[in-house]
């Protein structure tokens, strides 16, 4: 190809889906910007000065190469979450865990395909609590000429749901670890970026969503937020769910969905009432004694057509305990299972586990309390290593971690009944250790430990099958038989009910240390965090690949 060819095509190809590329290129600038959010500004880390970050889009088998270099003060990473990962888990992100950070000045280049994937995700920093203002979309069309399983929508639209904190960020979480105690909730909920009208803030009036009448629309929802599970409504519109964390489910109708932080669901919305304006609500989800920020965001769904004086026919959505509607809808998911997208349940188990997911109270000499509130996986309270488990891993460096994380808690106790009266955890950068290709069942029980609470836990590297969840202990005789290994739903986040339990199934397919975490970012701050090691195999792209030549440095 002639040089002058090359640099067309190389341009075109930064502009997204203009032309076919199975290599796309983005860079991520990370940035201060000014960000006026319920009529103050401050200073917020960004990705190119926008807040949310922007979308990233590719196609299934796509090569991504995103160049992220770091301008701001504190270190950086950027996770692609959802993102298998096939053998390059250097470009999965979290700090610490497969790369040491990307420090001030510093540059990094995430270069990963994407594998039998498609649907919406999305990338966040994975580092502090960064991914507050630095996190955007990451939707993958499936390969050019494949149609969705449901009728093309005529648009498709990203809604990044998030939270925001009028003060600075890291020093919120910076003051509750002096303490020992609990982070200030949010300030407000946002929709793409925006509360919703604020009084007596004229430049504060929230997102305006157009659609045409008896037009259908993808909405590719994500929730960015931090510690709260939200609930999302539009008002006189049903939403048809067809996909979650970019895997295809049986379509089925709701007025409401429930997205846990890490989570992702497409609707498709049918425009179908001809005229109107119809508020947009998304608002915290909390059936526990814990505190939550109780703002709702609002956002209009505008007929074209339609005056904007018209005024905005409402709704309210659930209240913030209102479990009965979460668990409907989460009842509801199903694998779409088809001949082409086939649910592949592992049938058989090498790994039978079961994991306390709990938090726990240590004593502290330097908080003003004299204890530290801190979140434990089987009474472990994960402590983070100073080099990547992943370098130490694939370079046999000694001293990083132990792989010794056990398979069950240390003692067996009611866990969701009255907590016991010791609720001090061990420390340990303690990792479990898998043969590659082995199966894996995972029973993640809730307990009662301070408080039940519902958790999303987020695995890194895997989709897994939620074979089954329960209220109470888990049974380890009478609820596997009610286990779903037909289509139950695949997905790289599950919530674990407050005082109940969910189990799940991965086939260990994907060889590299594989973060497991709460999605809550107060709790992986506090410990409840671990990761799994999957050995390489033998045969031929069993093996993770050799480190990128820039892969930062601790
Ligand atoms: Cu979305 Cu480990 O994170």
């Amino acid at each position: 190809m002639a040089a002058w060819i090359r640099v067309l095509v190389l341009v075109a190809c930064l502009l997204p889906l203009v032309v076919e590329c199975r290599v796309r290129h983005y860079k991520f600038n990370v940035v201060m910007a000014n960000a006026t959010k319920l009529c103050s500004r401050k200073p917020i880390v960004t990705v190119n000065g926008r807040f949310p970050g922007p979308t990233i889009y590719a196609r299934e088998d796509d090569t991504v190469l995103v160049k992220v270099v770091n301008h701001v003060k504190y270190n950086v990473s950027v996770h692609w979450h959802g993102i298998r990962q096939l053998r390059t888990g250097w470009a999965d992100g979290p700090a610490y865990i497969t790369q040491c950070p990307i420090q001030p000045g510093q540059n990094f280049v995430y270069n990963f395909t994407i594998t039998g994937q498609r649907g919406t995700l999305w990338w966040h920093a994975h580092i502090l609590w960064l991914r507050a203002t630095v996190h955007g979309a990451l939707v993958i069309l499936p390969k050019l000429g494949v149609p969705y399983p449901f009728p093309r929508p005529h648009k498709e639209v990203v809604i990044i749901l998030g939270e925001w904190w009028k003060s600075d960020v890291e020093a919120v979480i910076n003051e509750a670890t002096k303490s020992g105690l609990a982070p200030n909730v949010s300030d407000a909920h946002t929709i793409n970026g925006h509360p919703g009208p604020v009084p007596n803030c004229l430049s504060q009036r929230g997102v305006n969503l157009p659609v045409d009448p008896s037009k259908t629309y993808m909405l590719r929802i994500i929730s960015a937020a931090l510690n709260e599970e939200l609930f999302f409504k539009i008002a006189g519109h049903k939403l048809t769910v067809v996909e979650v964390d970019a895997t295809y489910v049986k379509p089925f109708k709701t007025d409401t969905i429930v997205i846990a932080p890490g989570q992702t669901t497409n609707v498709l919305l049918t425009a179908d009432l001809g005229s109107g304006k119809y508020l947009v609500a998304a608002s915290p989800f909390m059936d526990a004694p814990i505190a939550v920020d109780n703002m709702t965001a609002t956002a209009t769904l505008h007929y074209s057509g339609t005056l904007t004086t018209t005024a905005t026919t409402l709704t309210a959505p659930p209240p913030k305990n209102a479990t009965p509607v979460a668990t409907t809808f989460t009842n509801s998911l199903r694998s779409l299972n088809s001949k082409k997208y086939p649910a592949k349940v592992p049938l058989t188990i090498d790994h039978s586990l079961f994991f306390t997911i709990s938090l726990g109270v240590n004593p502290c000499a330097a908080c003003a309390s004299g204890v530290r509130v801190v979140a434990d996986i089987n009474n472990i309270t994960f402590v983070m290593p100073k080099i990547a488990l992943l370098q130490a891993h694939f370079f046999n460096m000694p001293g990083v971690f132990t792989d010794d994380f056990p398979g069950k808690p240390p003692i067996t106790f009611n866990f969701t009944g009255t907590q016991p009266t010791n609720m001090a955890t061990m420390n340990g950068t303690r990792l479990y250790r898998l043969a590659y290709n082995s199966t894996v069942q995972l029973v993640l029980q809730d307990t009662g430990m301070i408080a039940p609470e519902n958790h999303p836990i987020h695995l890194h590297g895997f989709n897994f099958f939620v074979v089954g969840k329960g209220i109470g202990n888990f049974n380890p005789k009478k609820d596997p038989k009610k286990f779903n290994l037909v289509d139950p739903v695949e997905r790289n986040t599950v919530g674990v009910p407050s005082g109940g339990w969910t189990a799940i199934r991965f086939r260990a397919d994907n060889p590299g240390v594989w973060f497991m975490h709460c999605h809550l970012e107060v709790h992986t701050t506090w410990g409840l965090k671990m990761a799994f090691v999957v050995d390489n195999g033998k045969g031929p792209g069993e093996s993770i690949l050799p480190p990128p030549i820039d892969l930062p440095k601790c």
